[in-house]
């Protein structure tokens, strides 16, 4: 072999190196990215009013921004396929965060800093009014790199072109700054301090460390890596899309996202890579040291609050001026087979937005879906003041149970027969994998059976159960039971848990659930803890699909209030 050829051997073999590397975050299936949905599509799991585009992949949500009086959604899209591969930035407008109109791609690979894809990213508005946008690009080289686009028209509140200024990338791996070039992206919005400079992170890690990268800028165009990260934590691996914000102490509007004083605390989200959901932190951000202390209210690692407990990733939040509250939008992944994705012909939807703002405990956050979906309500049907005897159920009749909101505060007539929890259970998601739906409590398990067939052989269960913890205080962890969701057996039926911060002193405790076709998203104690489940049930469709409350507790609870909804359907990139 003479030496070109061994030098092109090293090539190629570092180019497969590299190609796999770089693909690590997400199953890549060489031969079906490129598949076209067939003719015989199924449409049965098809959501009726979350966000979708209308066939191929979607993944996370990019730079969403509200712009002129538009709010846009940029997303992760594959324009070939039903699984992940040609990524690029796909581009729905709307006006009320509801309805949305697609329009054509708005960042594609062009040149050599993303010629192999566009990756997540976020926008900012810059003080004058206009948004860019950074985003990762993976470049000839096959190394993720941060690239800025700005829009060509500004005058144009759909923004549908963008332009990539011919100073790209504004960030890169170097071999002086040991950034590892697969283990870096997905930049936040930026934020200014108060000497004038902007801030940006990226996402990374080192080793088995993640963190966020910090960058700072004074003209947005020439940034240069801080010494230190903003935040990392050992043993959290690769933070992918990472999200830095503030929230206010004293109530629930949001904040611009370069607001910092008194009365102000930050919240720092990493989505963890390895185990495919997202924790956060609340802490106080010192922009003299451009350092992140999390409070030592929850763990700074995999075990600490997450915004869902569910399939709910790469999320991402933006300050709508509109309406001075600060939105969460995330990516809800499918639950079934590849083959059954490139079947259907699609995969991935969006979360509702959710408003989100700082619990008065200061502890936690807390969501719910923004009002302009209850403009969707259609036909209703309410319950009041009803007794749940242990073992029954009841049936929420007169509205269609497969495309529904639905919402119910519970009466907790006594805790006497709490059970006792071990002391050795500390994982809620363990939880309610032990004690699904169908095993008998004490208080609990009570909550909602949806996409229910008529004799509840398949059933999503979402419920509460209340135990009695150390010092006789009372745990309560809720619950969203997929294992009967469908007697199709190639999904995944994981069962999904998390702990709900309520004292119950005044006995209550309540639910709502977003129910559309194959999404269950659900919020407990007024969206205190959120589970996110993805079902496809076979014979629970349609108007076959039917809806209950259950108690399977030994005490008796109480229905104080419940309003059920038949959901309308809006224009979705239709
Ligand atoms: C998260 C993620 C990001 C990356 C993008 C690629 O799901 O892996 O880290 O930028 O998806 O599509």
């Amino acid at each position: 072999m003479d030496v070109y050829r061994l030098l092109l051997c090293f090539v190629l073999v570092l180019t497969v190196y590299l190609v796999k590397e770089i693909h690590a975050t997400h199953h890549v299936y060489e031969e079906l990215k490129n598949v076209a949905p067939n003719s015989t599509q199924v449409y049965q799991y098809r959501t009726g009013y979350h966000f979708q585009p209308p066939s191929h992949w979607i993944n996370d949500p990019n730079g969403p921004l509200y712009y002129k009086g538009v709010y846009h959604l940029f997303y992760q899209y594959n324009p070939y396929g039903a699984v992940w591969g040609n990524i690029v930035w796909a581009h729905s407008v709307s006006t009320d965060l509801i309805n949305w109109l697609a329009l054509e791609p708005a960042i594609y690979p062009t040149g050599p800093f993303d010629i192999n894809g566009c990756w997540s990213g976020s926008a900012t508005i810059l003080p004058g009014g206009t948004p860019v946008i950074i985003y990762t690009g993976i470049n000839t080289a096959n190394q993720q790199v941060q690239n800025i686009a700005v829009p060509k028209n500004p005058s144009d509140p759909f923004l549908r072109e963008w332009v990539k200024p011919s100073y790209n990338p504004l960030m890169a791996p170097t071999i002086y700054n040991q950034i590892n070039s697969s283990s870096f992206r997905d930049p936040t919005t930026a934020w200014q301090g108060p000497d004038g400079r902007w801030r940006v992170l990226v996402g990374s890690k080192r080793g088995h460390r993640g963190m966020a990268l910090l960058y700072r800028s004074k003209d947005f165009s020439y940034w240069v890596k801080a010494k230190h990260p903003l935040h990392s934590a050992e043993g959290t691996g690769m933070w992918e899309c990472p999200d830095f914000y503030p929230v206010s102490v004293r109530d629930t509007v949001g904040l611009d996202t370069s607001v910092n004083g008194e009365n102000v605390k930050h919240v720092l989200k990493a989505s963890l890579d390895d185990e495919k959901y997202e924790y956060y932190t609340v802490g106080t951000y010192l922009h003299e040291k451009d350092s992140y202390v999390p409070d030592n209210t929850s763990a700074d690692d995999a075990t600490g609050l997450r915004y869902d407990y569910g399939k709910f990733y790469a999320s991402k939040t933006f300050f709508d001026g509109a309406k001075n509250r600060r939105i969460l939008l995330g990516w809800m992944n499918e639950s079934d087979s590849v083959s059954t994705d490139v079947q259907k012909g699609w995969a991935g939807v969006h979360s509702i937005p959710r408003r989100i703002w700082l619990d008065p405990s200061g502890r936690q956050l807390v969501q719910w879906p923004v009002e302009e979906i209850e403009a969707l309500r259609g036909n209703q049907y309410d319950i009041q003041n009803k007794r749940i005897e242990s073992g029954s159920v009841v049936e929420v009749p007169e509205i269609n149970a497969s495309q529904a909101d639905v919402e119910v505060t519970f009466d907790l007539y006594s805790l006497e027969e709490a059970e006792v929890l071990e002391t050795n259970l500390v994982d809620p998601q363990l939880i309610c994998s032990m004690k699904g739906a169908s095993v008998k409590g004490g208080v609990g398990p009570f909550g909602v059976l949806v996409l229910a067939s008529k004799d509840m052989q398949e059933q999503t269960a979402v419920f509460f159960r209340v135990f009695k913890g150390q010092g006789n205080k009372n745990v309560v962890v809720m619950c969203s039971d997929q294992s009967k969701s469908t007697l199709a057996t190639d999904v995944d039926k994981t069962t999904y848990g998390g702990f709900v911060d309520v004292d119950l002193k005044d006995g209550k405790l309540s639910l709502r659930s977003l129910i559309d076709h194959s999404i269950v998203e659900s919020f407990g104690a007024g969206g205190k803890t959120c589970i996110t489940a993805r079902v496809y049930p076979k014979t629970a469709v349609g108007d076959d699909a039917r809806l209950f409350v259950f108690n399977n507790g030994s005490s008796a609870v109480g229905i104080t209030r419940l309003s059920a909804w038949t959901m309308l359907q809006p224009s979705v990139n239709g």
